[in-house]
């Protein structure tokens, strides 16, 4: 039987690679449904090269532009109905921040396997997805590349046997600098990633090592693990995904080339693996593997990361809304660099956490963590003019 998939974020980085590993594999696995947010022309030539039975997109436009016969559900919330149609058996989640949300509690709500490439959802609905799975049956299966090694790499014992899983990152372009000299970082240079090329937040997070940060608190909640039993290593190759660090001394680690395509793959497929396109690793032609200790003086995004994981309740979707808040603003000019962790950082000490179930709750909490942002946002443009 073939699997039927859908892929939510299909114009993104992720969905694109989902969209070549599914139609990679003809035998094994069918295109169902796509879906998008505002690049209306990108998923209508998307429709007509992969021919998906549904289309959503969060943007009303003609839907005769749309091969004959596809059923598309435009406007808002359609990503949502499209996640929770039960005629998919995987939904891949490629969506980029909090917006992730929503659609993946459909998908579980109905039951799916959900490969997770989004980590802000994680990091924000924690408190609402584990009842969700739990009376309903779906389940995560990650895509993040350290995630997914850091699942892998589990089935190798107990979880009363581990002793720390080990984030690998690649630092991103800043890691070696000075801190002062990251005060006038240009959007431009952020966007340059050494080893992965990936959306626009995410790339720009990985700068900033907000990246690992979001992931320290998404391995805590998917692996049920504290804070302490989290280390971050900078890894510039990036062929060393993450590890698992055995109490009896054993550390197993995941590798491979950096290869998005795998872990979609992966999660699709597991606990079966199946050939792919992808580059096989020649340890003899890559350049030396190092690791290096991060210096959380240097990021403060970390030490933030840690102490809103620590501080639990509501303060990881703080931690995140206020980041997402201050990369757009970024993004657009209005802040530096640096000042989107002393965003985070003043709204990490301006919230009153608090206890989080409904879906309901949770987007309010993430509105007004980034009305705190969009204040910290406003007086750091005033203190530059
Ligand atoms: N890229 C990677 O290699 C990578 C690796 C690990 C994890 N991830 C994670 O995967 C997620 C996606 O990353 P990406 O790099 O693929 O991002 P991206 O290239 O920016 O793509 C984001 C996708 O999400 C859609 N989207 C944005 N807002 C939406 C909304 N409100 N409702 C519905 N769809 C929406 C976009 O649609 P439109 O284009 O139509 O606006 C686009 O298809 C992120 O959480 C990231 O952290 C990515």
């Amino acid at each position: 039987m073939k699997k039927r998939i859908s892929v939510l974020g299909c114009t993104g980085s992720i969905g694109r690679q989902s969209l070549d590993v599914i139609a990679s594999h003809p035998e094994e696995m069918a295109l169902f449904g796509i879906a998008a947010n505002t690049g209306v022309d990108s998923l209508i030539r998307l429709a007509n090269e992969y021919r998906p039975r549904v289309v959503a997109c969060e943007t009303e436009f003609d839907a005769s532009l749309l091969p004959a016969g596809t059923e598309a559900l435009l406007g808002p919330g359609s990503t949502e109905r499209l996640a929770a149609l039960t005629d998919a058996d995987v939904v891949v989640n490629g969506i980029s921040g909090f917006a992730a949300l929503a659609p993946l509690v459909a998908s579980l709500r109905a039951g799916k396997r959900v490969a997770l490439a989004n980590k802000e959802s994680v990091v924000c609905g924690k408190s609402l997805l584990d009842g969700v799975v739990l009376a309903y049956g779906g389940e995560i299966i990650p895509v993040d590349s350290e995630q997914s090694a850091i699942f892998q790499c589990l089935q190798n014992g107990k979880k009363e046997e581990v002793d720390k899983l080990i984030l690998t990152a690649s630092g991103g372009p800043f890691w070696r600098e000075k801190r002062e000299a990251l005060t006038h970082i240009t959007l431009e240079q952020a966007l340059a990633h050494p080893t992965w090329n990936m959306g626009r937040k995410i790339t720009i997070d990985s700068a900033t090592l907000f990246n690992k940060g979001l992931e320290v608190i998404e391995a805590a909640y998917l692996f049920d693990v504290p804070a302490e039993q989290i280390d971050v290593v900078i890894h510039p190759q990036s062929i060393v995904h993450s590890m698992v660090a055995y109490r009896d001394g054993t550390c197993m680690a995941n590798m491979s080339r950096p290869d998005m395509r795998l872990p979609i793959q992966y999660a699709i497929t597991y606990p079966e693996r199946m050939p792919s396109s992808c580059t096989p690793l020649k340890l003899f032609t890559e350049q030396p593997l190092t690791f290096h200790e991060p210096d959380l003086n240097r990021f403060l995004s970390l030490r933030l990361a840690y102490d809103a994981l620590r501080a639990g309740m509501s303060c990881p979707l703080a931690y995140n809304g206020a980041n997402e808040a201050a990369v757009e603003a970024f993004c657009s000019g209005r802040i530096g660099f640096l000042d989107i962790e002393r965003v985070v950082d003043y709204t990490l000490n301006q919230h009153i956490p608090r206890a989080l179930s409904s879906l309901g709750e949770i987007m309010e909490a993430d509105r007004q963590a980034r009305d705190i942002a969009r204040r910290a946002i406003e007086a750091l443009q005033q203190e530059r003019r």
